[in-house]
């Protein structure tokens, strides 16, 4: 039988455990070129966190942000559904997620809880639906006149 899933954290506790989490794979970051190391932890419904960084590469383009690193190795793990995101950088100020970011994202999550923290301690905390509106989604493929 499968473990009962824990509930997704929200609380400022389980925060700061998901700060940790995306602080420890900054640390891992391979950014040789832009010098920004990126960390994120993304949440799972059933509780399971998931952690990327941004890996860089001489053929500039090829760059994958850290939230896209933790969404892939999320899907490749099953899960699906996801409620939170926190990204932490070596910005001062908080990160806010690239348009892709936003966008791949969105693929999987059609309102997500996204918290960036900056070196210096200053936190944003906005919803998927604040920083992409409107946005191009699955349910525009299903079904639609095309
Ligand atoms: N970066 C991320 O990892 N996530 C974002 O949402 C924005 C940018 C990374 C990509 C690149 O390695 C560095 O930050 C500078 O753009």
């Amino acid at each position: 039988m499968s473990p009962t899933p824990e509930p997704a954290p929200s609380t400022p506790a389980d925060d700061e455990v998901l700060i940790d989490a995306a602080r420890a794979a900054q640390e891992n970051a391979y950014s040789p070129y832009s010098k920004v190391r990126v960390g994120a932890a993304l949440v799972a419904a059933d509780g399971r966190v998931f952690t990327g960084c941004n890996v860089e590469n001489a053929s500039l383009g090829l760059t994958q942000c850290a939230e896209r690193a933790a969404l892939s190795r999320a899907v490749a793990e099953g899960a699906r559904s996801f409620t939170a995101v926190i990204i932490t950088s070596s910005f001062d100020e908080p990160l806010m997620p690239c348009g892709a970011c936003r966008q791949v994202l969105r693929e999987f999550a059609e309102d997500l809880r996204i918290v960036s923290v900056g070196m210096g301690g200053d936190r944003s905390e906005r919803t998927l639906g604040e920083l992409l509106p409107e946005a191009f989604a699955p349910d525009d493929l299903r079904g639609g006149s095309r």
